[in-house]
């Protein structure tokens, strides 16, 4: 770069020409070029908001006026941060359409301005370009993306149940192909800069610099904003012209097919079908892309900008929008530690090699750890391995890492069959058979290498963990971290404290968690703590649904048009019949009959018969290597029909499917009433992070703001009449059901 006749880049920025402060975005002219900095102090990301839409605007006329600058350059000067979207508070402090639609409208006309520039603006991306920050970029004249790990371009608004309303629904059919704008839109999911190239999105793309550098990240974000500055001017003197975007014969064809009416009604409703049959119709946002989809097709993008302010208005006040904001509140508010400096962590040892005990193993290494996996036997380790390689191996597939990165993690995983290698762990976590007795066996064994300071984590799924602090002589160190299966990608960790763990001991297995890259909930000691109890409140009614003569398909079939992602006799087989088994039973001796009075030697006689769910091959149904088929498992049915009772109410839809989720919610809200939770928010992010209750209801708290708790204790109070306390509303249930101005959430 030197050669080229640059400075040091590192210190670029400090030549300037004329600068002038203001809070996020700074102005200053290089060699022609008016380059706009936007970086929000204190933190990490840059969103836009009411404040800096102002700022951005003055800086906008700014340049417009300004006669030594002949072109433009948006950047920011976070180099992991382009911008992340909007932020959501805006959203959420309006209180009707009309206001919703004001938001639009403002940022519509502000970007309308950068669009309508007759200087050219280069927008200089690196790090997230997510939501109204990919909104920005499109308006811009020029995309330059760096193509490290870090960058990303997303439209995600539809996760939000909402729209990109600042223009983006259009602009980006004009940048890409029909097809890519639809699944953009309709996914939120991310796009690399190598495949954003290809589809139009950016422009060009640019190389990082190599770690050879000194602050390769620093350093690469200032070689961006060169190569901004040049393609700006070379923009502004006509040396660079802007290449449209070259048109597959397939790309061709669809606009061609979608300029007819028969054509254009054809695509949406495939893409209509296909979300209906998705999600249920569950969400609106989607479908409300498509109408403004549909809109701009038919009468053009003027007619389309319009449309979308309107339905941007219409999705900004739904339940669903305002579910689903809430729960990307729930995770922000999950992805902090709460709990103080945490004591330094380096080495972690993880006993068990078992189907958890190796994905922990794998989501702790992969953030640098260093990492021992221990288990009793050569074949236990060779099977936590193996899993471990073959994770890895589909990343490389997916080009996620290298096989280059892939051998040196796995040459820093220590394998071991004995204690030794524990001597310096800072915390060992264990994942080995769900048993009283082996778990304080092995707590002993641990205490016995291991420093004073080592934390001893459980990933006990039920046990009480005052019960498994009892096998310990540091009970203050003893700490349940409950993972979620796949554990590489499940992104819930519970974290459950007992009476007596120490804040040090919380703040390091959250700071673990948040480092493993988890969503973290805190919760409090008991049988099954929140989540594994409140699953399985549900699942001892699938129970007696069974006895009562509903079919697996059936009960799948309802769960998922209710909102669940798997159906609930699906769970039960990936879960696995003897482990839900052997949980049911404890529930059972700790909460009687509130738990369930139904025939529980249903699951005795499925494990006898070797029905253990997916992992046999067979549970509840059947399951056929290479086909996704997967029929009722006729021998399950037989053992159904033996404990066959008559039902006791009607067995309509909306029965099953509330018979289903009323006893999850009501558990819930008891855990609150006990103190098991600490907040509903954590109540709503485990449920929907681990568990999958319907986002689209924003958690089981969320939903009862919504909806109501009356109309859920209503429901409840019709079943308690038939099948008894198994339905009795727990007390806060009753408050919130009596008071309808009292809401779990405040945000
Ligand atoms: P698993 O049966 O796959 O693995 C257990 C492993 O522990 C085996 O490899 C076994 O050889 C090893 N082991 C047994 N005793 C040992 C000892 N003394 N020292 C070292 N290794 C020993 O079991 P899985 O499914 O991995 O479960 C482990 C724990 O995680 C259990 O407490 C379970 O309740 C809990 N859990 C399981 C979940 C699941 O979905 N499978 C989810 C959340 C928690």
């Amino acid at each position: 770069l030197s050669k080229l006749g640059w400075p040091n880049l590192y210190y670029s920025r400090a030549f300037s020409v004329s600068s002038s402060q203001s809070k996020y975005l700074t102005y200053r002219v290089e060699d022609g070029v008016a380059v706009i900095t936007f970086d929000t102090p204190n933190s990490k990301v840059n969103t836009l908001s009411f404040e800096n839409s102002e700022e951005f605007k003055q800086i906008l006329e700014k340049f417009k006026n300004d006669n030594t600058a002949k072109a433009g350059v948006l950047i920011s000067g976070k180099p992991d941060c382009f911008i992340a979207g909007a932020d959501i508070n805006m959203l959420q402090a309006c209180k009707t359409t009309e206001d919703v639609e004001k938001v639009s409208t403002e940022s519509k006309d502000m970007l309308m301005d950068v669009e309508k520039s007759s200087k050219p603006i280069v927008a200089a991306i690196m790090g997230q370009c997510l939501g109204g920050g990919l909104e920005v970029a499109m308006s811009c004249h020029y995309r330059i993306a760096v193509k490290d790990k870090k960058t990303t371009l997303a439209l995600p608004e539809v996760m939000l149940g909402i729209l990109p309303g600042a223009g983006g629904t259009q602009r980006l059919q004009k940048l890409v192909s029909l097809p890519n704008a639809l699944d953009m839109m309709l996914t939120g999911k991310n796009i690399r800069p190598d495949k954003a190239k290809k589809m139009g999105l950016v422009n060009q793309t640019i190389e990082p610099l190599g770690p050879g550098v000194d602050e390769p990240k620093v350093n690469t974000r200032n070689y961006l904003e060169q190569v901004a500055i040049q393609t700006a001017k070379g923009l502004a003197n006509g040396s660079i012209k802007v290449a449209p975007r070259k048109k597959s014969m397939v790309d061709k064809v669809t606009e061609r097919l979608v300029s007819y009416d028969f054509g254009r009604n054809y695509v949406l409703k495939q893409a209509r079908d296909k979300i209906m049959k998705l999600t249920f119709g569950n969400y609106p946002a989607p479908l409300k892309i498509l109408e403004v989809i549909d809109e701009s097709l038919k009468h053009g993008y003027d007619q389309g900008y319009k449309a979308e302010t309107k339905k941007f208005g219409e999705l900004g006040t739904t339940k669903e929008s305002n579910a689903l904001m809430g729960l990307f509140h729930g995770q922000t508010h999950c992805k902090k530690n709460r709990f103080g400096t945490p004591p330094p962590l380096k080495k972690i040892g993880v006993l068990g090699a078992g189907l958890m005990g190796a994905g922990i193993a794998q989501v702790t290494m992969d953030k640098g750890y260093s990492t021992i996996l221990k288990d009793v036997s050569e074949a236990g380790v060779a099977r936590g391995l193996n899993q471990i390689e073959s994770n890895f191996n589909q990343k490389v597939k997916r080009k996620r890492m290298t096989s280059f990165e892939r051998d040196q993690l796995l040459g820093q995983l220590d394998t071991s069959l004995d204690y030794s290698s524990f001597k310096d762990a800072d915390m060992v976590i264990e994942a080995v058979f769900e048993d009283l007795g082996i778990k304080h066996k092995v707590i002993k064994e641990v205490e016995a290498v291991v420093p004073e300071r080592c934390v001893f984590a459980t990933n006990t799924s039920a046990l009480p963990i005052e019960q498994i602090a009892k096998g310990s002589s540091r009970p203050e160190k003893v700490i349940g971290m409950h993972y979620f299966s796949p554990v590489d990608k499940m992104q819930l960790l519970e974290i459950i404290t007992h009476k007596g763990t120490s804040k040090e001991t919380t703040s390091a297995a959250v700071e673990l968690g948040l480092k493993q890259g988890k969503t973290v909930i805190t919760v409090g000691d008991g049988p099954g703590f929140y989540t594994t109890r409140i699953l399985s409140f549900m699942m001892a009614e699938l129970l007696r649904l069974f006895q009562e003569g509903v079919r697996p398909k059936q009960v799948d079939k309802l769960s998922k048009k209710f909102g669940w992602p798997v159906g609930a006799a699906t769970l039960v087989d990936e879960v696995g019949i003897d482990v839900a088994s052997h949980i049911g039973r404890f529930m059972k001796d700790e909460f009687g009959d509130r738990y369930t009075d139904a025939d529980v030697s249903f699951m005795d006689d499925m494990v006898d018969g070797g029905n253990l769910g997916r992992k046999s091959g067979k549970g509840v149904y059947l399951y056929q290597k290479g086909s996704k088929d997967k029929p009722e498992n006729p021998a399950a049915i037989e053992i159904m029909e033996k404990t066959k009772i008559e039902p006791k109410m009607e067995l309509t839809d909306e029965n099953i499917q509330w018979r289903l989720a009323s006893r999850f919610i009501n558990e819930a809200v008891l855990c609150l009433q006990e103190g098991i939770l600490a907040s509903p928010i954590d109540g709503d992010v485990g449920a929907v992070f681990g568990l999958g209750f319907p986002p689209f209801f924003g958690g089981p708290f969320r939903y009862l703001d919504n909806h109501g708790a009356k109309q859920l204790v209503e429901r409840m109070e019709r079943f308690q009449a038939v099948y008894g306390d198994a339905f009795k509303p727990c007390d806060l249930l009753y408050d919130h059901a009596k008071d309808s101005s009292k809401r779990f959430r405040s945000d």
